[in-house]
């Protein structure tokens, strides 16, 4: 007993020695952990306790367990004081001013123009069309001869045409994707045909030398004109509104007949006459048609068996019209004021 005696004296003065000496919360808890844990004397004098004699085992466990409850209240007590002094001096020292605006972040979002072909593209692909690329670059055959533009047609002049070798040129519209379609693929043939097109043309608020089409055609056996009307109209009532108007135009494209343009009611004024609509009350937005026998024939597709429409529109003139956007050279200058307006 006398040893127990003296041990845990010793201890005691040990623990207030090196107490003294704790100065951080980081010291204390490990001061803590030292005494108090599985490895710690405190422990140990209770593997002791075995050895002592049962009339003076519980006087021993009293002594230690009472010196547990002091070294235990002795570092709470400092680990509290010391803790509220480290963070005063954290307050002190780093300083935060909550009142500070935050840093703006700027969320990325589709161009205007991939918004729109999203819209069109989600649109076609619910009506059974699957989308097929076509390349920019192409030759004379696919842009012009595989469509029935004959050789001295005006469309070929350079004026309209870049072209980038003697039989190479940047495509003027997305129809090249037919002639290559029609290589490809046996009818039936439904396809959405997304891409760039150029031409030749001096920029201006309404033209600009690349601009963004979409091509849909359907090949197949008994398609007929009324198909293709029907088409259109459940198309534009998708993209537009059910309650838009449609008023459909002969027109003359060499791939297609017969051949239209599609106006729509003035998207600005409803009919009634506007800047927009040139005070006509219709907007035209796209060209289609039956296609040629020539073409189904250049594409060996024989037209006594089947037959197919197209139709061709342009996107940016479909993003001018919906958002009344004054000139066709912002889509390209990525100015975020701008882009910043098609959330
Ligand atoms: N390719 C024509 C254009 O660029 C549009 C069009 C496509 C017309 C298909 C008829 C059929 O103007």
């Amino acid at each position: 007993m006398t040893s127990l005696l003296e041990k845990i004296t010793s201890l005691r003065s040990q623990f207030i020695c090196e107490l003294r000496e704790a100065v951080s919360s980081k010291d204390l808890e490990a001061l803590k952990v030292k005494y108090l844990g599985k490895k710690g004397p405190i422990q140990a004098l209770m593997l002791e306790l075995k050895h002592a004699s049962p009339e003076e085992r519980p006087q021993a466990g009293k002594l230690i367990n009472d010196l547990k409850e002091e070294f235990l209240s002795h570092c709470d007590h400092s680990l509290h004081r010391v803790k509220q002094r480290e963070m005063a001096a954290a307050f002190q020292q780093e300083w935060l001013d909550a009142t500070l605006p935050g840093r703006k972040q700027f969320l990325g979002r589709a161009h205007p123009i991939s918004q729109m072909l999203q819209r069109i593209l989600d649109i076609l692909i619910g009506m059974g069309f699957s989308v097929q690329l076509g390349p920019d670059v192409d030759t004379d055959y696919y842009n012009f001869e595989g469509l029935n533009f004959a050789a001295d047609h005006p469309a070929r002049d350079m004026q309209d045409t870049f072209y980038l070798g003697k039989n190479r040129l940047l495509r003027t519209h997305t129809s090249n994707v037919q002639v290559h379609a029609m290589e490809k693929f046996k009818p039936p043939i439904r396809i959405a045909a997304p891409g760039r097109a150029f031409r030749n043309e001096d920029i201006s608020a309404r033209s600009h030398v690349f601009f963004h089409q979409i091509e849909g055609f359907y090949i197949d056996k008994h398609v007929t004109f009324a198909d293709l009307l029907s088409t259109m109209e459940e198309f534009l009532h998708k993209l537009l509104g059910a309650e838009v108007k449609t008023r459909f135009r002969p027109s003359y494209f060499p791939f297609v007949e017969p051949g239209m343009e599609v106006d729509v009611h003035c998207t600005a004024c409803k009919g009634s006459g506007c800047r927009l609509c040139k005070h006509t009350g219709w907007l035209e937005i796209l060209g289609a048609g039956m296609i040629h026998p020539n073409v189904l024939m250049k594409g060996r597709i024989d037209p006594e068996e089947y037959s197919g429409y197209a139709w061709g529109m342009g996107l940016e003139r479909l993003a001018i019209l919906q958002y009344d956007i004054p000139d066709i050279r912002l889509f390209t200058e990525n100015d975020m004021r701008f882009l910043s307006q098609f959330p």
